[in-house]
């Protein structure tokens, strides 16, 4: 058991706190297995670094980074890099080991990793962003490399970061080293399709979710929460499918129409400003978004937004989880003890760190795979893993998201027994 001052100990209503009482609900359903359950409550490994970076006004600033690394009994660590005034290490240890068992649920190669800093990079210019991503490389050069462990993009970060973190990483140990990093730009390695690859797993879970409720997706109405890398392309692929986009909420307000919003004027107007001021919807209260009448919810922002309170005002058949750990465990209960379904995080937002797995084995090889191929290798591996989730879940009568922690963390223990401990 850990004491209330060890690190691993969860602070109240931390991401962290949400990822233990997940793993404890598994337990039941791992057998022998559960012996090694305490594997899963431990990060391997956590490295703290100071970023330090002479600001454009001649002063220096200090920034806190982290990488922690999970669990690598399947394979190297695997997960994205966030720049967010908020991270901490009780998140990225949270979104590290969510990482963890998403690869395991989808069956790819990996162990979970995830990296921060605790910035808000909008107050940063072009070259203190450069300035700060290269630092922060450098100093967690020391646990990454192609087959260690692979960083990607997250939140506030994209394949321009990816490049200078590529190229940091290159020039630091004398190689051109692509496969260090996944979701770089499409010349340097980069591969077809990444940039889509969360939004669209996102889709591809939803449709067949919605297709086993009888819900049709043509007019089916839509909330999206967060309209990044995964919000806005996902909302696009429902667009596409016929459902109506009803409402939209990012960092700068809610978009709200009982017709639909036009997403493709929606994306080209919230380019750098946010959502707000659209001309094509009218603009209503933050808090009046969770209660909007709506079939599909599509938390894809941040950590903890689904409170139990919020719960209750849920109208969604389905919740679709394009974020990390947008749940909290109580409002978990709510929403099952209400019917609404929930297809979580660890396999509703695989899409991304599926093609990133797709890169890697490019970029090893050499040798890329045309677009078409891509889409089709992930919608065929998020729709076999999703009902391979679902029969699970059906035969112990269980939620989703226990079923997929079932089914990966049998594998991730399968594996460290396997294996055996060290020395
Ligand atoms: N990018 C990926 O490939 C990927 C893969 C898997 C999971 N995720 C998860 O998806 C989520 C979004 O990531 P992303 O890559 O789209 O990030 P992003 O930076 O591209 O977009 C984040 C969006 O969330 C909005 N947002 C931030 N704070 C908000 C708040 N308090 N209320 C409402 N909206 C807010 C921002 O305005 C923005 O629209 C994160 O939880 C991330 O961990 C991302």
């Amino acid at each position: 058991m850990s004491s209330e001052l060890s690190y691993v100990h969860p602070t109240a209503n931390s991401p962290w706190g949400t990822y233990l009482s997940q793993v404890d609900r598994v337990m039941p359903y791992l057998g022998p297995l559960a012996r090694w359950s305490e594997t899963l409550k431990r990060p391997k490994r956590a490295l703290i670094v100071d970023v330090p970076i002479e600001m454009d006004n001649g002063t220096i600033a200090h920034f806190e980074g982290f990488r922690v690394q999970h669990n690598m009994s399947r394979g190297p660590g695997k997960g994205g890099v966030r720049f967010h005034p908020d991270v901490t290490l009780e998140e990225v240890m949270a979104l590290s080991a969510w990482m963890t068992v998403k690869c395991a649920a989808v069956n790819l190669p990996y162990g979970g990793a995830k990296g921060g800093i605790r910035v808000d990079p909008k107050k940063l210019t072009l070259t203190e962003l450069e300035k700060i991503t290269r630092r922060y490389t450098s100093e967690i050069g020391v646990i990454i490399g192609p087959q260690q462990d692979i960083p990607a993009p997250d939140v506030n970060t994209n394949a321009q970061i990816m490049a200078w973190m590529m190229d940091t990483y290159s020039m630091n140990t004398g190689t051109t080293a692509t496969g260090v990093v996944t979701g770089k730009p499409i010349h340097l390695g980069g591969s077809l399709g990444r940039v889509k690859a969360t939004g669209r797993g996102v889709f591809v879970t939803g449709r067949e979710a919605a297709h086993r409720l009888g819900l049709e997706l043509e007019g089916a109405r839509v909330a999206v929460q967060g309209f990044g890398n995964v919000g806005a392309i996902a909302a696009e692929l429902f667009a596409e499918a016929g459902a109506k986009v009803v409402a939209v909420q990012d960092f700068s307000g809610t978009v709200y129409s009982d017709r639909g919003l036009d997403v493709a004027q929606l994306v080209a107007h919230a380019k750098g400003a946010g959502v707000a001021g659209f001309a094509g919807g009218e603009r209503i209260a933050d808090e009046d978004f969770w209660g909007i009448e709506v079939d599909i919810l599509i938390p894809a922002a941040l950590e903890g937004q689904i409170t139990a309170e919020r719960a209750h005002r849920i109208t969604a058949r389905l919740v679709l989880e394009g974020a990390n750990g947008p749940t909290v465990s109580q409002a978990d209960d709510i929403l099952a003890e209400r019917g609404i379904l929930v297809v979580p995080d660890v396999i509703c937002n695989a899409g991304g760190v599926t093609v990133s797995y797709f890169e890697w084995v490019q970029d090893f090889s050499s040798f890329f795979w045309t677009e078409d191929e891509i889409n089709q290798r992930l919608d065929r591996i998020m729709v076999g893993a999703l009902e391979h989730i679902w029969d699970t879940a059906d035969r112990h009568k269980i939620t989703l998201r226990t079923a997929t922690f079932a089914v990966a963390c049998e594998r991730i223990l399968t594996a460290r027994q396997e294996r055996g401990l060290y020395p």
